[in-house]
Order: C-alpha cells, then sequence, then structure tokens
C-alpha cells in the first residue's frame, strides 16, 4: 500500500490515505473528497485531475507520455512537477506520494 499525502493548495490541510498498487491517485483522490474533477475519467480530454507532485515523489514516477503533456499545457498553475491523476497508478515501488490539490477553475466542487 503506499501513503499518499494530499496537500491543500494553500499548504495548510494535509490528509494522509493509503491506496492499494494498481489504484489510479485520481480514484485515491476522489474516494478520500479531495477536490480533483477528472472531469473525463482519465480518457486524457480534461485536465482537471492537475495535481503537483512532490519533487523526490515525481523523480520516481514514471516519465509522462506526450498525450499527457500536451493535455498538461492546457491545465492551470502548471509546474515543472505537475502530472495527471488519472496517469499514475499506484505500485509497491512508491512508498509515499505526496502531491498538492492546485487551487484554480478545475476546483468546481468549491472546496
Ligand atoms: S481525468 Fe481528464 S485528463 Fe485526467
Amino acid at each position: 500500500m503506499t501513503l499518499v499525502r494530499f496537500v491543500s493548495a494553500d499548504g495548510n490541510h494535509i490528509q494522509e490515505v493509503r491506496g492499494a498498487p494498481g489504484v489510479r491517485l485520481l480514484d485515491v483522490a476522489q474516494n478520500a473528497g479531495q477536490p480533483l474533477e477528472g472531469t473525463c475519467e482519465g480518457q486524457m480530454a480534461c485536465s482537471t485531475c492537475h495535481v503537483i507532485v512532490d519533487a523526490e515523489d515525481f523523480a520516481r514516477l514514471p516519465q509522462a507520455s506526450e498525450e499527457e503533456e500536451d493535455m498538461l499545457d492546457l491545465a492551470a498553475h502548471v509546474t515543472r512537477h505537475s502530472r495527471l491523476a488519472c496517469q499514475i497508478w499506484l505500485d509497491e515501488t512508491l512508498e509515499t506520494l505526496t502531491v498538492r490539490i492546485p487551487s484554480g477553475f478545475h476546483n468546481m466542487q468549491g472546496r
């Protein structure tokens, strides 16, 4: 099980949850009640599942596909460590994963 830390946009709140191998980060976030939309359910057509990954954890993730990079271009508040949560699957090599949920228009749930 991977320990996933969700950090709020302002950095003031951290929620820790555990996710099983093979589960998408987007699903872990949504099950935990995090304000991550994921409108297209992983069809790479929205970029509303954008998260900013901790620098060390980012280096341990498989590289983003070209398609994912293209979708990230449409997201707000993109950084060098941005990824799409629908394209990250937890596995046993990821002991911990810390991600920040960016604030912005994608947050339609108002949290
Ligand atoms: S859920 Fe739409 S691109 Fe990830």
